[in-house]
């Protein structure tokens, strides 16, 4: 690990599993503290696709890390210290639909939240370390994911020869355990295509922070409720993701390759007119 006054900086964030920084060049490892306390881990920062890429594993190294313990607030608070603007967050999940197996690719357009109690927001009222109290501030949600990122991802899974499904619901339970099967039909039956474990409070975070945010969902298991699926163990999901992982890679390199240079899509504009912005973060 290497500690460093001043860090080098990122455009591009990516939050993933582990298996998935190997898309980066000329690596440094960067050790980055918050107000909201430690990320999951050090930060990797580096090139790909001639961006500046800041890589962090969302469930520590090793995956220490279990879903509802992940420090959020902490994993985009860093990326944005480092520079990030635009995150691109690759995610197991499980499918809601027959025709929605493992292997299949979901680039969703919302979500749904099932967590219970996750710290989803910055603006929570209370004094930061420095003394300073944040506004209170109601962010849009109503489209929580950045249309040019979700375009990128979208190409960038087509050129690999990887048919994505555009568009859908992910609906993101507290976990660590998995879903009953009445709870899983009835998921299914509100219309919602896949279930995960970490799509909120990240979102959120990355939407209160000003950042453009994506979501790449790629569904190891058939969940508990769809007819064929025979309920759902880790060590499945494990292996499926690690069966993807490189032609997931090939889509995250070149979706980091498409994401525009300039931002014109509405995720700048989010605090616009709501708060002057949160202590410590200019340009929100
Ligand atoms: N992540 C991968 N598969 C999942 C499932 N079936 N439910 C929740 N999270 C998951």
């Amino acid at each position: 690990t290497v500690d460093q006054d001043v860090p080098p900086s990122a455009e591009v964030g990516v939050i993933g599993g582990s298996g998935l920084y190997e898309l980066l060049d000329d690596v440094t490892e960067v050790r980055v503290d918050t107000p909201y306390g430690e990320p999951s881990d050090t930060v990797f920062v580096g090139e790909a696709a001639g961006r500046r890429v800041a890589f962090l594993p969302r469930h520590g190294r090793g995956h220490r890390l279990p879903p509802h313990r992940i420090n959020y607030r902490a994993n985009l608070w860093a990326l944005h210290t480092l520079g990030v603007r635009q995150v691109v967050a690759p995610c197991a999940v499980g499918g809601l639909r027959p025709e929605y197996g493992p292997g299949t690719l979901l680039v969703p357009d919302q979500f749904v939240d099932r967590t219970s109690g996750r710290p989803q927001t910055f603006y929570d009222g209370l004094p930061l370390p420095d003394g300073t109290v944040p506004e209170v501030v109601h962010v849009s949600m109503a489209d929580p994911y950045c249309p040019a990122g979700r375009k990128a991802a979208l190409e960038a899974a087509r050129e690999a020869a990887w048919e994505p499904v555009d568009g859908g619901t992910l609906v993101v339970i507290e976990g660590p355990r998995f879903s009953t099967r009445a709870e899983s039909r009835w998921f299914t039956s509100n219309g919602w295509s896949v279930v995960g474990m970490t799509g909120h409070p990240e979102a959120v975070l990355a939407r209160e922070l000003g950042l453009c945010y994506a979501s790449l969902a790629l569904v190891t298991d058939l969940d508990a409720g769809v007819e064929s699926g025979a309920g759902v163990t880790h060590g499945e999901v494990l292996k499926e993701f690690a069966r993807n992982v490189d032609r997931l890679r090939t889509v995250l390199f070149k979706a980091v390759e498409r994401l525009p240079l300039v931002r014109e899509c509405p995720c700048p504009h989010a605090l616009d007119g709501l708060t002057t912005g949160l202590p410590g973060v200019p340009g929100v």
